[in-house]
């Protein structure tokens, strides 16, 4: 007989039997996100950041732009570069002289941070052309960075001549952060300038890539070629040297003060360093004659001792000359001056006449060479009155001193 049905096992029914309401072990959820990723805490955060940043570029924008300006200008400066064939600054005397722009990474750098007188805006005085000759970082030996930049300034002075300098100015660059960090400027001093009679061109300046502390500015003077080395020293300056063999006048520009003018020297010459002690007889056996001088002891004396026989001289030098003169150096550098101070001591005439020589002052200077090569490169100056002034390549002079022992320049005076 067949089971009643009801004693069937119906897997369908057990099944529904089994789990109308699981009582088994719970199911495993995912875990609660974690407080970080709720919806909530997301928005408070969003909103937490937005006032943050708010308030944040209310408080900083103006010193955060400031300051990524000038990192972006210090970087432009630092990575300057100059084609070497371009013209930076020339001269042909002073109606034609001619400078390029200031770079403009300079000029915005320059203004942001640095002294006044090396941001060119202050340089409206028409007297002055100025111009950057070389920009570049560059790193010291002992690895410090450093921008590079050497400025060119051709100047006008009153006496119409001109005068190329060049100023090395070290800047020691502003940090990223924080925005405080200011680029710390050390400004050169003037190394030189000196009175340009040539053509000169100054080319854009090199940065060396095997030296790192090392640049080159190239020029040419007369067309002939020279090359000013520039070194960056750990003491935050520059050096800047002339190239041996490099066309010479531009040395001058670089280690001598500006040229002498006669008409200064003329009004300031006793002011200079007296080489005599006292005013010298020129002429010992003149002024051993317990005479007076005659006409033809005079006349005699001058023979071997040149037109200041039988006057008493006082020798004045500036520091340059006074310098060679005492190494007995067998050359006088650009820029020395020598002045002598005549007092007429006078002489008897035929006629036992007292004549008196007037006194004058009498006076070389080193000019740059080319000034007169054959003759030493001085330019010589004579005066009773210095109202009344000769001077330049005086025949008389530079014949009888073409004579002379030590590049032109007598001396004997100072064995009396
Ligand atoms: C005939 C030769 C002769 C002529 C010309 C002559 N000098 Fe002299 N000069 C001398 C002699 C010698 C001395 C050194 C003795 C003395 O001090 O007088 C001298 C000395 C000097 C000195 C001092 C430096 C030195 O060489 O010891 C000056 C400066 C000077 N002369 C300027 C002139 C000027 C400027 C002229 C032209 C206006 C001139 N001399 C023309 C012979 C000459």
């Amino acid at each position: 007989m067949a089971p009643p049905l009801s004693n069937i096992p119906n897997a369908v029914s057990q099944k529904a039997q089994a789990h109308p309401f699981p009582t088994g072990p719970r199911l495993n959820y995912a875990p609660a996100p974690p407080w970080h990723h709720r919806r909530r805490f997301r928005k408070v955060l969003l909103a937490f950041l937005l006032v943050t940043v708010a308030a944040g570029y209310w408080r900083w924008h103006a010193p955060l732009l400031a300051h990524a300006r000038l990192v972006y200008w210090q970087h432009e400066c630092a990575n300057h570069m100059m084609a070497p064939d371009e013209i930076v600054a020339s001269t042909d005397g002073p109606a034609k002289s001619a400078a390029k722009p200031m770079p403009p990474a300079w000029i915005s750098y320059a203004a942001q941070c640095l002294s006044t007188t090396t941001a060119s805006a202050s340089f409206r005085n028409p007297a002055f052309l100025q111009t950057i000759a070389f920009l570049h970082a560059r790193r010291s030996p002992a690895g410090h960075e450093r921008i590079v930049a050497v400025r060119c300034i051709v100047m006008y002075l009153s006496s119409a001549s001109v005068v190329q300098a060049f100023q090395p100015v070290v800047v020691e660059p502003a940090k990223p952060w924080p925005l405080a960090s200011r680029p710390i400027l050390h400004d050169g001093l003037f190394p030189g300038g000196y009175p340009i009679h040539m053509p000169v061109r100054v080319f854009g300046g090199q940065p060396d890539p095997a030296d790192a502390s090392h640049f080159t500015i190239a020029y040419t003077v007369n067309d002939l070629p020279g090359v000013i080395d520039g070194r960056l020293g750990d003491n935050d300056t520059v050096k800047l040297s002339v190239r041996p063999g490099s066309a010479d006048v531009i040395k001058a520009f670089v280690t001598q003060p500006p040229a002498p003018q006669i008409a200064d020297i003329a009004r300031e010459y006793k002011k200079l360093q007296s080489m005599t002690r006292d005013a010298v007889f020129v002429n010992p056996e003149l002024a051993m004659l317990c005479r007076g001088a005659s006409w033809q002891d005079v006349e005699g004396a001058k023979v071997t001792s040149g037109p200041h026989a039988n006057t008493r001289v006082r020798i004045y030098m500036n520091d340059l000359a006074a310098k060679a003169f005492r190494a007995s150096s067998p050359k006088y550098p650009v820029g020395s001056v020598i002045v002598k101070q005549k007092q007429g001591e006078g002489y008897f005439d035929k006629t036992r006449k007292t004549v008196q020589t007037p006194d004058g002052v009498g006076g070389m200077v080193k000019r740059a060479p080319g000034f007169d090569a054959d003759h030493g490169d001085w330019e010589y100056f004579y005066f009773q009155d210095a109202s009344r002034i000769e001077s330049g390549k005086i025949p008389s002079c530079v014949q009888c001193h073409a004579g002379a022992a030590k590049d032109h320049v007598f001396g004997s005076w100072a064995k009396g």
